[in-house]
């Protein structure tokens, strides 16, 4: 199926307005991030820390998380916005090759906002991990 333009400054528009609700009191990292799926519809994340510091979430994960709850699972692009600018980390990456390799990702940096790199999952991750069932 074709995959939709992907509108990327509204989508890094989206992910700057949720980095904003970031909970990240040990860190002080703020990061947020906006998911796009193929019907259109943009979910946010944001990172939420935890005393217990393993148990924080990134925001690449919370947008998913909410996006799926949502009953969504086709996704075509997530932007993620930080400063400095930050490359999903590892679990995120395999959270997202879950739901397709072509997924796009935009890292933008928050305060210098010509700092963008982008990639697709397939290109972060190379040889993911898939269960087959
Ligand atoms: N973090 C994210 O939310 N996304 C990333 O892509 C990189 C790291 C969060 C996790 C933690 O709350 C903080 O940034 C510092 O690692």
């Amino acid at each position: 199926m074709k995959q939709p333009e992907i509108d990327w400054d509204s989508l890094v528009e989206a992910a700057i307005e949720a980095r904003e609700r970031a909970y990240a009191p040990y860190s002080n990292f703020l990061v947020g991030a906006a998911l796009l799926t193929k019907d259109g519809a943009v979910f946010r994340g944001c990172n939420v820390e935890n005393a217990s510091y393993g148990l924080s979430l990134c925001a690449e994960r919370t947008a998913i998380v909410r996006a799926v709850a949502e009953s969504q699972r086709d996704f075509v692009a997530i932007a993620v916005a930080a400063t400095p600018l930050a490359t999903p980390c590892g679990a995120c990456r395999q959270f997202l090759a879950e739901f397709g390799l072509g997924i796009q990702v935009a890292s933008i940096d928050v305060d210098n906002r010509t700092q963008v790199k982008r990639w697709s999952i397939a290109e972060l991750l190379p040889e993911s991990f898939r269960l087959e069932r």
